[in-house]
């Protein structure tokens, strides 16, 4: 990996800041932005419905390279506005019923709660949060216990949580889903991007990714992975367009066969352009790679945090590139105000976004930096003695 040229290919690093926000929304490299202004002049001179026809081939390599990245095929990938809006398509597409049960984790992302909370009061169906084992891990003979007394219609759980550096077995949950036939929707909107994400070996039905944080692509992105096994059982949204279906007669349409069913017809191509450039960009440096990276730095940054006296909030068997911390007597205040002076972006989260997992630490906030590939260990080294000043 040649950070110098990765880093040089990143306009917003001329000034000298650190950049450790990659979990909130990352700094894109240059071919990324260039291309979608590029697009957008194309537009301006000829509108926006012949630019997509002459560019037709290029916009459907944003279905090649996304399917690169997670192992898939490309009739398996549908382009998405955000990680929530895929997350509201493939739950759409399941017909739940009063009473149906959906099993997830208490380190759910804050947007699938709500929405799980929503399905509860309008359509009566119980949500059950799996336990967690006392190292953090997911309990999963306690999901099996779950899944034979309550027979599931969905479990649902998110790879790497906004909140905490965990990273969730969901290939062990994979295994299980398909041992009893249950619907298995992944929410790797903090993964991609920043580690290998394989479906084969994660074995589930919907996976959901975002575009703008470790795949530093364009905010307004996303896509939707969907398995053969869910598209030849005729899943589609539950507010279909003509994106998803042929017409066919006054009163029925016939589904089209790929996962673009799962689109809208009208959408960014500007922004899809933008993020295939993104893809293209982590996939022509590899993912193992930059997952290697990462750790590096990450483990690098916590412990130095950790041997200063900080308190960190990470824990879990497999931590990812995401660090949170306060000072030891939960103080985020002092952390900010240095950080900022430092020309270092970060971000803060509190406990309305991490209602269960923050409760269960009784803590009310943390400080997240969320380093990535074009960050180095000299960069990590200067966050680390800016911060160990204040204790
Ligand atoms: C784990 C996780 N899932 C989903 C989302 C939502 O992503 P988007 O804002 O693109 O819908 C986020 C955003 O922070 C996230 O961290």
């Amino acid at each position: 990996m040649n950070i110098d040229k990765i880093r040089q290919d990143i306009r917003g690093l001329s000034d000298g800041k650190i950049f450790l926000n990659n979990a909130g929304s990352s700094l894109m490299p240059i071919p990324v932005v260039d291309s979608m202004i590029d697009y957008l002049q194309q537009e301006e001179q000829f509108g926006g419905y012949e630019i997509a026809n002459r560019n037709a081939e290029l916009l459907e390599q944003f279905y090649e390279e996304t399917a690169k990245l997670i192992n898939c095929k490309s009739s398996n990938i549908a382009f998405a506005t955000s990680a929530t809006e895929a997350y509201a398509m493939a739950l759409s597409s399941i017909t739940f019923k009063e009473g149906d049960v959906i099993i997830t984790t208490v380190d759910d992302y804050i947007s699938n709660q709500i929405t799980f909370i929503s399905l509860k009061k309008k359509l009566n169906v119980k949500i059950i949060r799996m336990k967690n084992l006392p190292d953090n891990e997911l309990d999963l003979e306690d999901l099996e216990n779950l899944i034979k007394q309550y027979h599931p219609k969905l479990i649902a759980v998110t790879h790497i949580p906004t909140n905490s550096g965990l990273i969730q077995n969901v290939e062990a949950v994979g295994k299980i889903c398909k041992k009893y036939d249950i619907l298995y929707l992944v929410d790797a909107c903090q993964s991609v991007g920043q580690m290998v994400v394989d479906v084969e070996k994660i074995s589930c039905d919907f996976l959901t990714a975002t575009g703008r944080k470790f795949m530093r692509g364009p905010r307004g992105t996303g896509f939707l992975y969907v398995s053969d096994k869910v598209l030849e059982q005729n899943y589609a949204p539950l507010l279909l367009d003509m994106r998803g279906a042929h017409w066919s007669a006054f009163d029925d349409y016939e589904l089209f066969k790929t996962a673009k069913r799962f689109e809208h017809w009208e959408l960014s191509y500007a922004s899809l352009l933008g993020f295939t450039e993104a893809l293209k960009y982590a996939n022509n440096i590899g993912m193992h790679a930059i997952e290697h990276y990462n750790k590096g730095l990450s483990e690098r940054l916590r412990e130095n945090l950790k041997n200063s006296g900080f308190q960190i909030w990470d824990q879990g068997n497999n931590l990812s590139s995401i660090i949170t911390f306060c000072s030891p007597d939960g103080d985020l205040e002092n952390i900010q105000k240095v950080l900022k002076e430092s020309n270092v972006f970060f971000s803060v989260t509190y406990k309305n976004s991490a209602l269960i997992d923050f409760t269960n630490k009784n803590i009310n906030g943390i400080v997240r930096l969320s380093p990535h590939y074009f960050n180095t260990l000299e960069e990590v080294e200067k966050v680390s003695n800016i911060l160990r000043i204040i204790l």
